[in-house]
């Protein structure tokens, strides 16, 4: 957290959604994907992650496989 109004946010967004427990404000969706694969394989154990060929899931290099950009060769 690094404003007063990410608190604020984290707060309106517990109480209006009942289902949300924990919430964590991060600086892009790259970072999201990133903690989620982290929570991922300490929860299950696994270290492998399925991707989807050709879907963009940020610029990690773990999740830039197979991401196909126009003009480049693959
Ligand atoms: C599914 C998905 N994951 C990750 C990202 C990466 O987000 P960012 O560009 O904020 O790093 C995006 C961005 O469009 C996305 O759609």
């Amino acid at each position: 957290m690094l404003h007063e109004y990410e608190y604020k946010l984290a707060e309106l967004i517990c109480r209006n959604i009942p289902s949300v427990e924990r919430f964590r404000m991060l600086g892009s969706g790259t970072e999201a994907v990133m903690g989620a694969l982290r929570l991922a394989r300490i929860k299950t154990g696994k270290s492998k992650i399925i991707k989807i060929g050709g879907a963009y899931h940020g610029w990690s290099d773990q999740m830039i496989y197979d991401l196909r950009i126009p003009g480049t060769r693959f």
